[in-house]
């Protein structure tokens, strides 16, 4: 990953963009979040690791940056809080950003069986049923397929109290791993 651009998705109080930027030191990484408040403690996340990530305001649906902006997006417990319409817009626009080739690495899949599915309704109490249908039915690849994404591959099931997804760990040793030619 070094020299590439990387995007984090509503990268929240900024621990996965810290953590890519002290993997890999050259690259350049973005956060972007809708909210000024957590992205205070991004700025002091990343000045107490001593590292630079340059911190946007924006929504994710209209991602402030044109097209092949980036080699790499990466987003972690974010999609699960779209509602199906604000979920086709962002991968939309991640695909605008991304160069020809670029990755996009993403968490929350479909519960694996019938236990897992029954703990995800954990979640969908918690965060609604309208925003997470789509992860419990699997159907995330297919919204980033009609948004133009291809080459979908799940790398990774990690099975948590809530339901099946990789950490923000596996997200970050995919992005730091995986070469920009592949878009997931
Ligand atoms: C559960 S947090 C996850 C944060 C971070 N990615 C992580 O793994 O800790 C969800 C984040 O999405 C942000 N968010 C919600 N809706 C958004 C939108 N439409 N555009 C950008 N950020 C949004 C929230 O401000 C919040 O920081």
């Amino acid at each position: 990953m070094p020299d590439e651009r990387v995007l984090d998705v509503s990268c929240g109080t900024g621990t996965l963009a810290v953590l890519l930027k002290l993997a890999c030191p050259r690259a350049d990484v973005v956060g972007l979040d809708a909210d000024e408040a957590v992205l205070r403690h991004a700025v002091a996340k990343a000045a107490r690791a001593g590292v630079q990530v340059a911190w946007c305001r924006g929504m994710a649906d209209a991602l402030p940056f044109g097209p092949g902006t980036f080699d790499k997006a990466v987003s972690s417990l974010f999609f699960h809080h779209l509602p199906p319409p604000t979920k086709r817009a962002v991968f939309a626009r991640i695909h605008d950003l991304l160069v020809p080739g670029g990755l996009f690495l993403v968490d929350w899949g479909r519960p694996s069986g019938p236990f897992m599915r029954a703990l995800f309704y954990t979640v969908q109490l918690l965060d609604g049923f309208e925003s997470t249908a789509d992860h419990a039915r699997g159907r995330l690849p297919d919204l980033m397929r009609e948004a133009g994404l291809v080459d979908i591959v799940e790398t990774f099931h990690w099975e948590t109290p809530f339901g099946a997804r990789p950490n923000r760990r596996t997200v970050l040793d995919h992005a730091v791993a995986m070469s920009a030619g592949n878009t997931a």
